[in-house]
């Protein structure tokens, strides 16, 4: 059997942080805007919010209970609570997720190593809407120093898995969120003093039922996924650091305020700033990146506050990728050490080698991302898109959904017929919740998915 992980995080504090921590990134500062703004501003945000505590408070549940039982990470936890092999499926889907995420999201990440760069050089001073936009077609114009911008976090995040400093990353966390959420009260306070910020508040927060389309629940369903890292076997790992006595209900609860929170006021930054600024709110992938400096600009302190924003965007992405990357390090580690087999120890070596092994994979998508979204490499396509949108469609609205399907089946009905119950137990639930839970898990949940999945398929003829 593989080591059993008994070390816990030193504060109940610090592992909502880092699983925080882990959750808050590029999904709630750049992704949540420019989806919120291709779908409808108000319209989505109520769908996302729905989307939020029907599948996001149950399956997170679900993944803190799956580590927390079976003190393993996604690569062990399925077979250990099963006692079979029938779920490994699952594990392949996490280790295959992460990797689809992780070509795209460093590309973003270095997209705000640049910007970073950028900001402290005070390249955006001066520039109105149209320079910006043009600044970042010039930045992404440039596939080589894209590609060297995006290898730079893939390093870090490696070397961070290398030295195996997870308690660093536990102290980062700590100060960073905190951080990070007073930078943005104090953007959101700039950006709301500007003429014309209410037609964007009005855009984020008034709902037009009249654009709530099944392609906008879809895309919710998606974001919801992504943005709460769920569906993947991520928080597996969190769960499994759990002390015995962690209420995981109270820690999930915490999770998602966090989470949400920092989207909505990303949003809240974004959008009265782009009817502002003469933005347009469905700019797509680099509505964060025009928008932001023009936000800048603005605030007293203009650099100062620009810089510390791109570097605690920075930071916020690297805790993301570090638990992205360690979903597939330890999946190959460990299906490499075989825990299967009686005598067989975790060698030291095959940490480092797996290390060595996901950050190439990572490299090499991380090219072709770049190569095709640039158009360098046209013939390099996905479904008709290049490979960068092809992966952020893929990862959120097929593959983290299919994961949080099969976690459901899993604990909701496979479990239970086995007579395993990873629920019950000092987790911070009354009877009647874990009545509520068990009823959301087994009939809501995949019922849910199912549907929205047959729609975008074109099948329900909605
Ligand atoms: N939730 C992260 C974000 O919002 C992205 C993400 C998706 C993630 N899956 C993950 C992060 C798994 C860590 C682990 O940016």
């Amino acid at each position: 059997m593989a080591e059993h992980k008994t070390t816990s995080f030193s504060s109940k504090a610090g592992l909502v942080l880092a699983a925080a921590g882990g959750a808050v990134g590029l999904g709630n500062i750049w992704k949540f805007p420019y989806i919120a703004g291709e779908n409808g501003g108000g319209a989505f945000l109520i769908v996302y919010l729905l989307c939020v505590a029907l599948f996001g408070l149950p399956l997170l549940l679900t993944e803190f209970f799956i580590g927390k039982r079976s003190r393993r990470s996604a690569f062990g936890a399925f077979s250990a609570l099963s006692g079979n092999r029938r779920w490994q499926w699952l594990s392949w889907l996490s280790m295959l997720t992460a990797l689809v995420i992780m070509s795209f999201y460093f590309v973003v990440t270095g997209w705000c190593f640049c910007y970073f760069c950028e900001a402290l050089t005070n390249v955006f001073s001066g520039m109105d809407a149209a320079a910006l936009t043009n600044h970042f077609g010039a930045v992404v114009a440039s596939p080589l120093r894209q590609i060297l911008f995006s290898l730079l976090p893939v390093v870090l995040t490696a070397s961070v898995l290398w030295f195996d400093v997870n308690k660093g990353i536990e102290r980062l966390s700590k100060i960073l969120l905190p951080l990070l959420l007073l930078m943005m009260v104090l953007m959101a306070g700039s950006v709301l003093m500007l003429d014309g910020s209410n037609v964007g508040m009005r855009f984020f927060f008034q709902t037009d039922f009249s654009k709530i389309t099944p392609s906008v629940i879809l895309e919710a369903m998606g974001q919801c996924f992504f943005s709460l890292s769920i569906g993947m076997g991520a928080l597996i790992t969190y769960g499994a650091y759990m002390p015995k006595n962690q209420n995981v209900a109270a820690t999930s609860i915490q999770v998602i305020v966090l989470d949400t929170l920092v989207a909505i006021l990303a949003g809240i930054i974004i959008f009265p700033a782009v009817f502002a600024f003469g933005f347009s709110p469905a700019e797509g992938p680099q509505l964060v990146f025009v928008v932001l400096p023009a936000v800048f600009g603005q605030m007293s302190f203009a650099w100062f506050c620009g810089v510390l924003f791109f570097a605690l965007l920075c930071i916020a992405a690297i805790t993301s990728t570090i638990s992205l990357m360690e979903v597939a390090v330890a999946f190959i580690c460990e299906a490499s050490s075989r825990p299967w087999s009686k005598n067989a120890k975790a060698h030291p070596l095959n940490r480092h080698r797996s290390v060595l092994l996901v950050s190439a994979i990572v490299c090499v998508m991380v090219v072709m991302c770049v190569m095709s979204y640039t158009g360098q490499w046209p013939w390099l396509k996905l479904f008709g898109y290049d490979l960068f949108s092809a992966f952020d469609q893929l990862s959120s609205c097929v593959m983290m959904p299919l994961g949080a399907l099969g976690m459901a089946l899993f604990v909701g009905w496979y479990l239970p017929y086995k007579g395993e119950k990873p629920y019950s137990g000092e987790n911070g639930f009354r009877r009647a919740g874990t009545k509520v839970y068990m009823l959301v898990l087994r009939w809501l949940v995949p019922i849910a998915i199912v549907l929205i999945f047959l729609n975008s398929l074109g099948l329900l003829g909605v």
